[in-house]
């Protein structure tokens, strides 16, 4: 990247330095700080607040008006008008598929699904009220112990065959995850069903039975993955990013990010606030829970977002979706959403929540969905999961395209003892 624009930073000695500044197509410029190491000084950034770590070019956001594009196109004309898969191959390859290119990818993925038949032996190692994300990680990383053909990261046709067949394998495992927490024999996937339709499938069918997924649920879950499919920097993409860039084969990668979105403070929320909902039990105790949230004692989870300083776009597309299940479900009473509309308008009318920008991120309504569509609250960051995974998998496709990536090293302010010598034992 050139570019005719510098800041210049003066240190307190006097010594300057003329910093590069680069503009985006979208979004704020950004400050190119690799030469500060001459200086020998480094800059001290812990949580990343005003640090890009990257370009890419899949996903923008605009916290401030409350944005999301995907490749460009707004979150709210992908989660109504188009599908996953489509969402899959457009965050991808960059661009929405022609019928032909759709017709084959899909194609491609239906015929990915199946696990490798002794793959279903790393379950029985755990017990059986794990949870399912310390299963997810530790079978989807296990992936790697299978599919030794396409671990050349510098492949072009090797990415694309791990980035398909995660695609396609994470949803399976998700489905075995839950069946086994519940005791219940692995359904296969089967190939004459959608994408969603097969995950709803092989989480809720068995043996004994026909399973016909409801075609409004599946809609439903369709919006729902679109929605949690990829956004920009968060924790768990920088993790895989971070991994990716020690050139660890994408399968381990995928793993690393599946960890680091179980954390109650990222993908782990969605439980999270369902459990907080279910705490509160009724609209009655909601301003006691407030107060509890200002006096610092907890957080409201499903609210607030490094990014968002408005409204998280998805947020509205899921209050929607949430409305639409439970009248399906005839649960149009359902007292938690009741409840998450009333603590939603009374923090959004508390001067402690507009001083801090805090609004409903995506995991606010996404647990009341997820529950209405029969899935248990602790499979509910699998199905984030599985989501992302085309996030992840597209961003760390992205970075290992670009020959100039180098492995992430960052440094630090040290603030330990300074040399010392060793004392022996009886000195001590
Ligand atoms: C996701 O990054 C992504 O894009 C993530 C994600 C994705 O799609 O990948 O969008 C998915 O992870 C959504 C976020 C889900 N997490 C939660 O809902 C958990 C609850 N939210 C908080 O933990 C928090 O809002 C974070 C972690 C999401 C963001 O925290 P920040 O950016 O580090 O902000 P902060 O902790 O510095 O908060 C600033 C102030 C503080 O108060 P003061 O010290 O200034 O008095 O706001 C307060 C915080 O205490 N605050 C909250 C709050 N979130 C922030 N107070 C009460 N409840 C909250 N939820």
């Amino acid at each position: 990247m050139e570019s005719k624009r510098v800041a210049t930073l003066t240190l307190d000695d006097g010594r300057t330095i003329e910093l590069p500044i680069f503009s985006g197509t979208l979004g704020p410029d950004v400050i190119d700080i690799r030469a500060l190491g001459k200086l020998g000084v480094f800059t001290y950034d812990p949580a990343f607040f005003s640090t890009s770590s990257c370009t890419s070019e899949i996903t923008f956001i605009d916290g401030d008006a409350g944005l999301l594009y995907y490749r460009g196109y707004p979150i709210e004309q992908l989660a109504e008008k188009s599908d996953f898969l489509e969402v899959c191959y457009l965050l991808l390859n960059g661009e929405l598929p022609t019928a032909e290119q759709r017709a084959q990818f899909n194609q491609s993925i239906t015929h990915h699904t199946m696990v490798h038949d002794q793959l279903a032996r790393f379950f029985n190692g755990f017990r059986r009220d794990a949870h399912p994300m310390a299963v997810m990680v530790g079978v989807v990383g296990a992936l790697s112990a299978f599919y030794h053909d396409s671990l050349d990261i510098t492949d072009a046709h090797h990415r694309t065959v791990s980035a398909q067949r995660l695609l396609a394998k994470v949803p399976t495992i998700a489905a075995m995850t839950h069946k086994y927490s519940v005791g219940e024999p692995f359904m296969y996937p089967k190939n004459k069903l959608g994408f969603v339709e097969n995950l709803m499938y092989m989480m809720f069918a068995t043996p004994a039975d026909d399973y016909v997924p409801n075609p409004v649920l599946v809609r439903a879950l369709e919006r729902i993955l679109i929605l949690h499919a990829d956004h920009e920097q968060n924790a768990s993409t920088s993790t895989v990013r971070l991994a990716g860039s020690s050139g660890a084969n994408p399968f381990a990668c995928i793993a690393s990010g599946i960890a680091a979105l179980w954390g109650p403070a990222h993908g782990g929320a969605n439980e999270a606030a369902l459990k907080m909902l279910e705490e509160i039990g009724d609209v009655s105790r909601v301003a006691e829970y407030v107060q509890g949230v200002k006096d610092k004692k907890y957080k409201l989870m499903g609210f607030g977002h490094r990014v968002y300083k408005n409204m998280d776009p998805r947020a509205s597309v899921m209050r929607q979706t949430c409305y639409e299940v439970l009248k399906e479900q005839k649960l149009e009473n359902d007292g938690l959403f009741e409840l998450a509309m009333v603590l939603e308008k009374t923090a959004l009318s508390d001067p402690y929540f507009i001083e801090r920008k805090l609004y409903p991120n995506v995991d606010f309504y996404s647990g009341i969905v997820l529950r209405a569509l029969g899935i248990p609250s602790n499979m509910f960051t699998v199905i984030f999961a599985v989501a992302r995974t085309i996030g992840w998998v597209s961003q760390w496709n992205e970075m290992i395209s670009d020959s100039e990536y180098k492995i992430g090293r960052p440094r630090q302010l040290y603030r330990g003892a300074v040399r010392r010598d060793f004392v022996p034992v009886a000195k001590r």
